[in-house]
């Protein structure tokens, strides 16, 4: 049964991190703090589940298997709940602290001290759904005006449910990384705060405020976990969800610390790309991906700062892998709990798999019976009806 990821076409670079301070310092501890304080605040914070694999993990020959399941997170769908909205809140403060000349406190825009400034601001971002979403909440919470860009391929439910927290959704005729270079050209000309989960040279106050969000739920794995995993798989786009988890690891568990694998889709493999070279290096992207929240073409350049220093490995992964992984996780392999996921969510996956199953390649990864892995699950279903025409398929 998995003979298909056996034998899947696959890129496995070996890296070799320096472990040097930038893995713990970019991303600093009072930044994960202060968004931790404020995020588990926010009405409806709950920890999300982490689920035991112990089927899969029993046929891939492997100790334990713990699945992060971010589906139910704030009512969003996923991971990127924590980070795209927590930024806005930052930018809003960052904003008035500079009209105000004072530091404004959080909690004086809490409290609506400044609802007619904020009222007046317009946030934009870039995403493939789930950032967008995340951020249009954050600015409907906090009252500012939002304007999302869109690429041609995001479903339309996808755009609907940015319309639906107020965000005005704007497609773009080009890919991803179209919809970022759009971004950056309307806030210069309207004056206009762009909140990216992407850093490029001279910005990167917002993609750190995001990153540091995300290091919520890289918290509450370290908080459940009895012992560090000893691998670690986890999906890129721009590479963000994997620099955030594993700077918090590194903070928290040191030399102890989970060896770390990237997977990326074999159509928009920028990391690995930035792997090889040696530096962050820009795919084209020449057909999407099924997993809609990877299809990035350019890394976060300071998220990559993290990664080129920490990551054991980068794996692609095929297409023809995808909907079959969704289908092993909602239909529970060998007495596993059925989980429901998008696409996104089981790269991760795939990536262990595909490491676990090919002989070369567990050596390389240096996967064995002792190994306990943890996989992140980034999304629930945030497209329902590709899930159901996932799951009308078969295998
Ligand atoms: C569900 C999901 N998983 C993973 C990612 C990748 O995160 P990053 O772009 O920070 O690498 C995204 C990005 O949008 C996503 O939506």
């Amino acid at each position: 049964m998995l003979k298909q990821y056996e034998t899947a076409k696959t890129d496995f670079v070996t890296a070799q991190p320096r472990f040097g301070s930038e893995v713990i310092e970019i991303l600093s501890r009072t930044s994960f703090d202060e968004a931790e304080d404020e995020i588990t605040a926010w009405e409806g914070y709950k920890p999300t589940p982490i689920f035991d694999l112990t089927g899969l993990a029993g046929i891939l020959g492997l100790k334990a298997v713990c699945y992060k399941h971010e589906g139910p997170r704030f009512g969003l769908g996923s991971f990127k709940a924590l980070g795209g909205a927590y930024a806005v809140l930052r930018s809003i403060q960052r904003e008035l602290s500079d009209a105000e000349g004072r530091k404004i406190a959080v909690e004086e825009i809490r409290n609506g001290h400044f609802a007619s400034q904020i009222s007046e601001m317009t946030i934009i971002s870039a995403t493939d759904g789930n950032h967008g979403r995340s951020v249009a909440w954050g600015a409907q919470r906090f009252g500012a005006k939002c304007r999302i860009y869109i690429h041609a391929e995001v479903s339309p439910f996808r755009s609907d449910a940015m319309q639906k927290l107020g965000a005005k959704v704007i497609r773009i005729n080009g890919d991803y990384d179209a919809t970022v270079a759009q971004t950056r050209i309307d806030a210069e000309e309207f004056g206009w705060t762009i909140v990216s989960d992407t850093s490029w040279p001279g910005y990167c106050l917002a993609p750190l405020d995001v990153m540091a969000g995300y290091g919520v739920m890289a918290r509450e794995i370290v908080r459940k976990l009895s012992e560090p995993p000893t691998h670690l798989f986890l999906q890129g786009g721009v590479g963000g969800l994997a620099a955030a988890v594993i700077a918090t690891f590194h903070q928290e568990w040191g030399n102890a610390a989970p060896r770390s694998i990237v997977v990326e889709p074999e159509l928009a493999p920028c990391l690995f790309a930035s792997a090889k070279a040696g530096a962050p290096t820009s795919v084209k992207i020449e057909e999407e991906t099924l997993m809609a929240g990877l299809s990035c073409g350019e890394p976060s350049q300071i998220a990559w700062k993290i990664l080129e220093n920490s990551v054991y490995g980068f794996i692609t992964i095929p297409e023809t892998l995808v909907a079959p992984a969704v289908r092993m996780l909602a239909n529970g392999q060998s007495g596993d709990c059925r989980i429901e996921v998008g696409e996104s969510a089981v790269a991760g996956l795939i990536g262990l798999i595909c490491g676990a199953t090919n002989p070369s390649l567990r050596d390389k990864m240096k996967l064995d019976c002792e190994s306990r892995v943890m996989i992140i699950g980034s999304e629930g279903v945030t497209d329902p009806s590709l899930f159901q025409a996932i799951m009308a398929d078969q295998d």
